[in-house]
């Protein structure tokens, strides 16, 4: 079984779920349909992961066919940094909707706090940003709220939200944000993150949680560790008698995080599903958090183009 989280209002995400990040068109359906089979019920999708569609179809046949009920399911998925302006924020939602063939979302995140002109899908230069001044974060989050309010999605939520960024939401905020989904694994730990999460009640998603092993070469760095051959997490691994893609798995559950690890490959989504209930002890615990040294897979590089105004510091402080 599948450990949950809970949220104020009682509703409960399961502390595991399938990444869908790469999961290409034409694999991706195939993936869902599997994790559900297997007993995956939380998904996370995001629209500009250009797969909610065939996601939707793999949703509908499942819960059209019996197999699941929809309220059985965790579904998030979250606003692309193109739709920030408050105008645009519920259609992209309902764009969202109408792709995964759903009524509502479980969970709607901020996907970054960064925002681009709406033709642009990817920025490729400064012009192509919306400065924090002419797309303010509280008014994309005051849309939120709205969708929240309409029923659209049943929480709100960030992504990539350092504390500082998150304080200045929760000080400014109607609704809190509930979750916050941000890389983490043991050589990225986020613990200042993680208290002032838990201070506040928000829900603390790790993302990237096996090291990213397949984000694009652009995003590749030549002295990146490879944290699933890093011998700490081997040998814990070889004591449980469990792979390092578990142990690492296992460490973001026994911490108290939600963790969405993505694979399209039927071993690993098995493998992967039954992490959730793999024990570690103190001693692991405590070897796995010794290796946090503050390395980012997704250092948001790609943001601090020359002349952008989302520079490292303004993203990571
Ligand atoms: N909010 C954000 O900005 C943000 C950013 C990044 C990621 N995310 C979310 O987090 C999810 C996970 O992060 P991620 O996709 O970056 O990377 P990840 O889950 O750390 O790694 C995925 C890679 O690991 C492989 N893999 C999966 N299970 C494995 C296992 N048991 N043993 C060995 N290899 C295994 C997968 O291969 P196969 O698929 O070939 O099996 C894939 O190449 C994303 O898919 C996305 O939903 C969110």
């Amino acid at each position: 079984m599948v450990p949950t989280l809970k949220f104020a209002n009682g509703d409960q995400i399961p502390a595991l779920g399938l990444g869908t990040w790469k999961s290409d068109p034409g694999e991706v359906g195939a993936a869902v349909k599997e994790a559900l089979r297997l007993g995956y019920r939380h998904f996370d999708c995001a629209a500009v992961y250009g797969n909610e569609k065939e996601i939707g179809t793999a949703l509908a046949e499942a819960i059209g066919s019996g197999a699941v009920k929809r309220e059985e399911l965790w579904i998030t998925s979250k606003l692309w940094n193109n739709a920030h302006l408050k105008d645009d924020v519920l259609p992209a939602l309902r764009q969202t909707l109408a792709d995964l063939q759903l009524d509502y979302l479980d969970l709607y995140l901020m996907h970054w706090p960064i925002a681009q002109r709406p033709e642009v899908s990817f920025p490729e230069k400064a012009a192509d940003f919306l400065s924090p001044d002419e797309a303010p974060l509280a008014e994309t989050w005051a849309a939120l709220e709205e969708a929240a309010d309409a029923g659209l999605c049943h929480h709100i939520g960030v992504s990539n939200f350092s504390p500082r960024r998150l304080q200045q939401l929760l000080d400014t905020a109607r609704r809190a944000p509930e979750v916050n989904q941000v890389e983490s694994q043991p050589l990225l730990a986020q613990n200042d993150l993680l208290d002032l999460c838990r201070k506040h009640g928000v829900i603390f998603t790790a993302y990237s949680p096996l090291g990213s092993p397949d984000r694009p070469a652009r995003l590749q760095r030549g002295n990146d560790p490879p944290l699933m051959k890093a011998p700490v997490i081997e040998a814990i691994g070889r004591k449980h008698g469990i792979t390092p893609a578990q142990v690492l798995l296992a460490w973001a559950v026994c911490r108290g995080t939600v963790v969405i690890p993505k694979s399209v490959t039927p071993a690993r989504l098995q493998e992967n599903l039954a992490a959730a209930s793999v024990e570690l002890n103190t001693e692991d615990m405590a070897a796995l958090s010794a290796l946090d040294q503050d390395h980012r897979f997704l250092d948001g590089a790609f943001w601090g183009m020359d002349g952008s105004p989302y520079t490292m510091e303004y993203l990571w402080g």
